[in-house]
């Protein structure tokens, strides 16, 4: 039985009961996936704690879900397309069966390393089939993944290791991004310098660069699964079991973990997944996302392999070899699908409409975009000459921690609105409170966005710290989840999300905490005190503008600057670097000490002509200084 929904109206019933009576609505839908043993009782949660358990008392396995169940009816059907960054170079095409021999025959290599059930391994790849493979072999032996992206630097590796205690890492040699080869094994074996629990490495020849292979430790992909059978029992979990761990950035210290489970997370990814993008069997889809971020793992892997469709992963970037190359694709093998990020959007619409326009886009039928507000210019753009004004735009709300998208128009049913989210699936509960936490209940109003139910695709703690995950999400408004964006719902309810209202800023689609740059800015020992502030920028949605304080010795401002860049790029990785960095010899600060962001973001945007009261500042003279100093 499918649970797509295909009109309008079927929309909106499938709402009401969602809230009128949510456990029999998702054990309904959770009847069409296979468990081992069916769950007791369908939720049970506060938010108080909080503690939140789906499917209680159920037991599966997430990969007899794509693997087995697609097995018989689908089994020479192509699972994952890869394409490669060079266009010249082959491709694969993995169908379901060949996917169930890959994934089984890693799980056993992982297993003959001592792998087991709960234990972490961490995954540091480029885009290449192996990475989905090594998800589905965590899963299926109830290894717990944490997928790093390979962009972020070996220090931010190591922090993300020794935070989950990490037992073994899968990377490869290199990787293609462009023109450009990257090193990943190296990043490995220095972040491995700063860590204790790896005990071993397994390493997929990518770019065939030379690596050093630390014996006893370290061993090839290849190698690993030379002889390995292809037939591994899928291990036996709890709904409530750990699934992975995903690092995201926060507006206070180091990035936490995010947690998913296994049976809430199935669910709701595929239900999302078939009922935004309208996946018929046969469609060819396609996400540009990096697995190394939550869309990757939602909607390149585990989205669309439950629901068993054609999965594209690719290995390039947009505008490798020109800027022509996302359509090259989407032609090739005759997209359907088609999901990005508004910063590509943007970016490749500054190349012009010929790369599009001299395409065969026909094969689209829906398009998507998400990680970011979607600007109405992109918007129209996107629609136009990329959807041919035929496309639904799908531009889908949602966040690591929420696993799936949450607010989105369903591909065709909904009608859209440029800019909005437009509705929420069903099952979400949006609220839209006040800075007090009470809740504006008309439409037309603005606040800030919270859950007051939960869905079976939320996080359900912080991996070890469940205070902070307490802290962050549940605790500014009593038994609510805060989302820490801004929204507008107008007069017909549809949402309009406005940004984050904490410290995240997102540059080009990936969250960066302010402090965490602030902190990676202040490593640098000329350094004395940094603010980090985000800005509009035209391509990337928000730039990283730094404020620093610092002692310039014998070094030219721009010298100094630079080095500070390399900072940044050594502690977090290159996505983190700021755009604009501002020496200055000193922060406005409130009498009790604070830095008055407001101002710094103010000047950061060019927009000075009202900076608000600056008499009760403690240094209201340093306002002019730096205001002229602004780049
Ligand atoms: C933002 C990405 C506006 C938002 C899936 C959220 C969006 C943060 C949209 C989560 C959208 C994501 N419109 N803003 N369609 N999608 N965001 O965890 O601020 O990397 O809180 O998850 O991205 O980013 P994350």
């Amino acid at each position: 039985m499918s649970d797509r929904i295909h009109t309008l109206s079927g929309y909106i019933h499938e709402y009401q009961r969602s809230v009128h009576q949510p456990e029999q609505f998702w054990s309904r839908i959770a009847d069409s996936f296979h468990w081992k043993k069916r769950w007791d009782k369908t939720v049970e949660w506060n938010f108080e704690e909080p503690k939140i358990e789906w499917f209680k008392g159920a037991k599966l396995n997430i990969t007899e879900n794509i693997l087995e169940k697609n097995l018989f009816t689908l089994g020479d059907k192509p699972a994952i397309i890869w394409e490669p960054n060079e266009p010249g170079d082959e491709n694969q095409i993995i169908t379901y069966r060949q996917l169930y021999e890959k994934v089984n025959q890693f799980s056993n290599a992982m297993k003959a390393k001592g792998v087991k059930k709960g234990d972490r391994v961490i995954i540091y790849m480029p885009m290449v089939p192996e990475a989905a493979i090594a998800m589905l072999a965590c899963a299926r032996i109830g290894a717990v993944h944490s997928v790093v992206f390979a962009g972020f630097s070996s220090n931010a590796l190591a922090d993300r290791i020794n935070d989950c205690q990490a037992k073994m890492v899968l990377t490869s040699d290199g990787n293609f991004r462009g023109a450009k080869s990257i090193p990943v094994k190296a990043v490995v074996d220095e972040a491995l310098e700063k860590t204790k629990t790896i005990e071993n490495v397994i390493v997929f020849k990518r770019t065939g660069e030379e690596v050093e292979m630390k014996s006893g430790r370290d061993i090839w992909w290849q190698d690993a699964i030379k002889g390995q059978s292809t037939e591994c029992p899928a291990e036996t979990m709890d709904a409530e079991d750990m699934l992975f761990i995903l690092y995201t950035s926060g507006s206070t210290g180091k990035p936490k973990g995010v947690v998913h489970t296994c049976g809430g997370y199935m669910v709701y990814t595929k239900y999302s997944f078939e009922n935004v993008f309208q996946y018929d069997q046969g469609d060819v889809y396609w996400c540009t996302a990096d697995v190394g971020w939550i869309t990757g793992h939602s909607y390149i892997v585990y989205g669309p392999l439950l629901a068993g469709a054609t999965t594209i992963m690719f290995e390039g970037i947009p505008t490798y070899p020109d800027a022509g190359r996302f359509w090259d694709v989407v032609d090739k093998y005759k997209v359907n699908q088609f999901y990005t990020a508004p910063t590509a959007i943007r970016a490749l619409q500054a190349h012009g409409t010929d790369p599009v326009d001299s395409r065969d886009l026909s094969s689209l039928k829906v398009i998507g975009s998400v990680g970011e507000p979607i600007n109405e210019e992109a918007w129209h753009w996107y629609h136009s000459h990329v959807g041919k004004g035929k496309c639904p735009v799908v531009d889908t709300w949602w966040q690591t921690e929420t696993g799936g998208i949450m607010i989105s128009p369903l591909a065709g049913i909904t009608p859209t609105k440029p800019s909005y989210a437009t509705l929420p699936l069903p099952g979400i509960q949006p609220v839209i409170v006040d800075a007090d936490g009470n809740e504006l209940k008309a439409n037309s109003v603005e606040g800030n966005l919270c859950m007051k139910f939960p869905w079976p695709g939320m996080l359900r703690t912080t991996y070890g710290d469940h205070e902070r995950c307490k802290n962050t999400y549940f605790a500014t408004y009593k038994n609510m989840y805060f989302t820490g964006d801004g929204v507008k719902r107008d007069e017909d309810g549809y949402y309009r999300i406005l940004g984050r209202v904490d410290d995240v800023i997102n540059v080009s689609g990936h969250r960066m905490g302010t402090a965490e740059v602030e902190n990676a800015i202040n490593e640098h020992p000329k350094v004395i005190e940094s603010a980090v502030v985000g800005y509009p920028h035209e391509v990337k949605g928000q730039g990283i503008y730094a404020y620093v304080i610092c002692d310039l010795e014998n070094r030219t401002e721009e010298n100094l600057i630079n080095e500070i860049s390399e900072t940044v790029r050594n502690i977090i990785g290159a996505i983190a670097k700021p755009d604009k960095i501002q020496v200055v010899s000193g922060l406005p600060k409130t009498r009790s000490g604070k830095i008055m962001r407001r101002i710094l973001r103010k000047i950061a945007e060019g927009d000075t002509s009202n900076l608000g009261d600056t008499s009760t500042l403690l240094n209201p003279e340093i306002v002019d200084e730096i205001k002229a100093g602004a780049k």
